[in-house]
């Protein structure tokens, strides 16, 4: 099958390395069938401006093991002087709190983004709850595209799904840990079951299943935190994802959920579409649908080294990964150097 487009993946570097760096993750990304990613700008610094962006080309350049490009955030800053580049897919902006300092809480500065942002570039936005509706009515008043993350509640995708039917210009992605977890897996899980959005309830899952049709994208939102934070008083949102996400979806093929075709529609046409990228050539996964594993997260590349399907027997499994004509996985070893990542051609 085509490779995996993941396009919602939290690299952590700069300023997040003890979690997760570019060669650590994307190496998590080729060990689960990904090719290339998109990696958001919640950094530490933020990736805001054109010093903090080149400070990320640079790195993914010395590092990265599979193709790339990013998101620039929108701060109140940045608002009125979009940040343009090569590398750059969209604009990112966090309506709600979640992890790390970017969250736009002025209208004024949001006002600003959707009259600046380039209108061939996605805007992509982090909406929850009633925000969601401000962000599906603005683009609707500016009439261009605007890419809503993570939906995760029966309220939200049904918005989606009446703001498609009207031709309003939004896309959705939906992750596989709204998927496949609920809130009745919580408890069990503790800290490990936290974060943004929340796990919902049987009667959003079942949403998110019945409108799937209208979904443009599965993306893992990777947002590894160590064992350590997550078990803290204060743990940080977010869950590694990277290597689960397309053995998860072949599973739901074997149990009859969904075709694969629908997977690859979720996974590489409908992420290549919605943020204007063109795959590269000759890059292919080659997945055998009939075996089966448990998902142990010290078998993991992703650096934090745990995974909320812990213990879970799945079948479909990742054999082989090609990039650009080149065999860049085989069963348990990644063969991509650091830095033989491409960045992404743009539409
Ligand atoms: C993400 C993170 O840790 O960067 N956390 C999360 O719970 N999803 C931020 C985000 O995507 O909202
Ligand atoms: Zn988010
Ligand atoms: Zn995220």
């Amino acid at each position: 099958m085509p490779g995996v487009i993941d396009i919602h993946v939290h690299l952590r570097e700069p300023g997040g390395t003890h979690k997760e760096d570019f060669s650590s993750g994307t190496a998590a990304a080729l060990a689960g069938g990904v090719i290339a990613v998109l990696d958001m700008p919640n950094n530490t610094p933020p990736v805001v401006d054109r010093s903090t962006l080149d400070q990320k080309i640079e790195i993914a350049r010395q590092k990265a093991r599979c193709d790339y490009a990013f998101y620039v955030g929108a701060s109140m800053e940045n608002a009125t002087a979009p940040v343009i580049d090569p590398h750059v897919a969209g604009l990112k902006m966090y309506l709600d709190a979640t992890y790390g300092p970017l969250r736009l809480a002025s209208l004024a500065a949001l006002l600003g983004h959707f009259e600046s942002w380039p209108r061939n570039k996605p805007i992509a936005a982090h909406a929850e709850g009633l925000s969601t509706a401000v962000i599906v009515g603005l683009a609707q008043l500016y009439d261009r595209p605007v890419h809503i993350c993570h939906v995760s509640r029966r309220s939200e995708i049904e918005l989606v799904r009446r703001a498609k039917e009207r031709g309003v210009h939004v896309t959705c992605e939906v992750t596989p840990h709204h998927l496949f977890l609920t809130q009745d897996d919580a408890p069990s899980l503790g800290n490990l079951a936290y974060m943004k959005p929340e796990l919902g309830t049987q009667a959003d899952n079942d949403a998110l299943w019945d409108n799937l049709g209208i979904v443009d994208a599965v993306a893992s939102d990777h947002a590894p935190h160590t064992l350590e934070e997550k078990q803290s008083d204060s743990p940080p949102p977010g869950i590694p994802g990277l290597e689960t996400t397309l053995p998860l979806l072949l599973n739901a093929v074997h149990n009859g959920r969904l075709s694969l075709e629908r997977v690859v529609e979720l996974c590489h046409d409908g992420p290549a579409r919605i943020m204007g990228l063109r795959p590269p050539d000759d890059s292919y996964v080659e997945v055998d649908l009939d075996a089966t594993w448990s998902i142990r997260g010290a078998d993991l590349l992703t650096k934090c080294g745990w995974t909320p399907f812990e213990g879970m027997t799945v079948y479909g499994r990742v054999r082989s990964v090609y990039l650009r004509g080149t065999r860049v996985y085989e069963p348990g070893k990644v063969l991509a150097a650091p830095g033989s990542g491409r960045p992404l051609s743009l539409a």
